[in-house]
């Protein structure tokens, strides 16, 4: 499909092949450089028809509002659109779309490098031998915490919980989890269902938190439910950080409350908590979930379908609202 005359703003540098599709496609007006300040958003906005956005975006209410009404779509290259002001959105008449599905698979794979790396002390040990501070194996150093035969809680059993239950199994993990709804046996597969989240953290030698960020959800994780958590428990995310009260699980971890944690978002990321980086008992990666090339391709490519069906006056197939 080609939309030549139609002016698309991007607001961050997509991988190669999906920037071909773009100017291909379309009147591409793409951003090699740092990412845009919301200043710089509108300004280059006033012309197009538009806009692709990532994660990393904030499209409040007010952007939306400045935004020329011409404006009748918002790409996201993403899943998770926590940040971007869907009510406002709605009210400026403008579509959201993101990108489902296609970032599944490489969001559950690093649940389990996480999941993991925590359990078995990787960061820790990767700094011991690349600083050459490594005196050699001892019965008794560097011991971690087994993985197989224990229980596994998943909050949030979408696609990439499903994924990640199907990753633990093979580890002969326990699968528990906590949804809003409980999923059909062809789907929960042996997982066992609790109706309540402080049900599951009982219950839970791991947690791994794959929920969407809503102001429901919000420090979901905190002092009160770390504290239902089996002492002990190793905590993964891979979701979105402001889920989790970081003061609540760095003191949850300094006390052993939580013996481990494997963290792939963060609260007010690049910018983490300062107390993580004085923890041992942490595995922390720089939001690697869906970072590889196929993914990151196919999030580009889901979200010029979104556009694709929009212009050609169809419903877009990845619509959030
Ligand atoms: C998303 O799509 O929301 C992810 O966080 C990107 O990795």
């Amino acid at each position: 499909m080609a939309f030549q005359h139609t002016k698309i703003l991007v607001t961050q540098e997509l991988p190669y092949e999906v920037e071909k599709r773009l100017q291909r496609d379309f009147d591409a007006i793409l951003n090699h450089g740092e990412a845009l300040t919301q200043e710089q958003i509108l300004s280059k906005a006033e012309t197009v028809e538009g806009l692709i956005v990532t994660v990393t975006d904030r499209i409040d209410a007010a952007l939306i509002r400045a935004l020329p009404d011409r404006i009748k779509i918002i790409a996201n290259f993403g899943v998770g659109t926590e940040h971007i002001d869907m009510e406002a959105a709605r009210k400026s008449g403008i579509l959201v779309t993101n990108t489902p599905g296609v970032l599944t698979e490489a969001t559950a794979d690093i649940a389990l490098l996480l999941l993991l790396g925590a359990a078995r002390r990787a960061g820790e040990g990767h700094v011991l031998v690349r600083d050459n501070a490594w005196r050699g194996w001892t019965p008794t150093s560097m011991i971690g915490h087994d993985v197989t035969g224990k229980r596994l809680g998943i909050v949030g059993m979408g696609r990439i919980g499903q994924a990640v239950a199907r990753r633990a199994q093979a580890f002969s993990m326990e699968i528990h989890y906590h949804n809003r709804h409980r999923l059909l046996p062809v789907k929960e597969k042996g997982a066992l269902y609790h109706g309540t989240l402080e049900d599951l953290l009982t219950r839970s030698d791991f947690l791994s938190l794959h929920t969407a960020l809503t102001p429901h959800t919000r420090g979901l994780l905190n002092g009160c439910t770390l504290s239902l958590l089996p002492r002990g428990a190793i905590v993964i995310n891979t979701a979105r950080g402001d889920l989790v009260d970081d003061d609540a699980l760095i003191a949850a971890l300094k006390s052993g409350q939580v013996a481990a944690a494997g963290l792939d978002v963060f609260s007010g990321e690049p910018h983490i908590h300062t107390g993580y980086a004085r923890l041992d008992n942490v595995f922390l990666l720089p939001h690697l979930g869906s970072a590889t090339s196929g993914t990151r391709m196919a999030m580009g490519f889901c979200a010029l379908e979104n556009l694709d069906a929009f212009f050609t006056g169809h419903k877009p197939p990845h619509l959030v609202s």
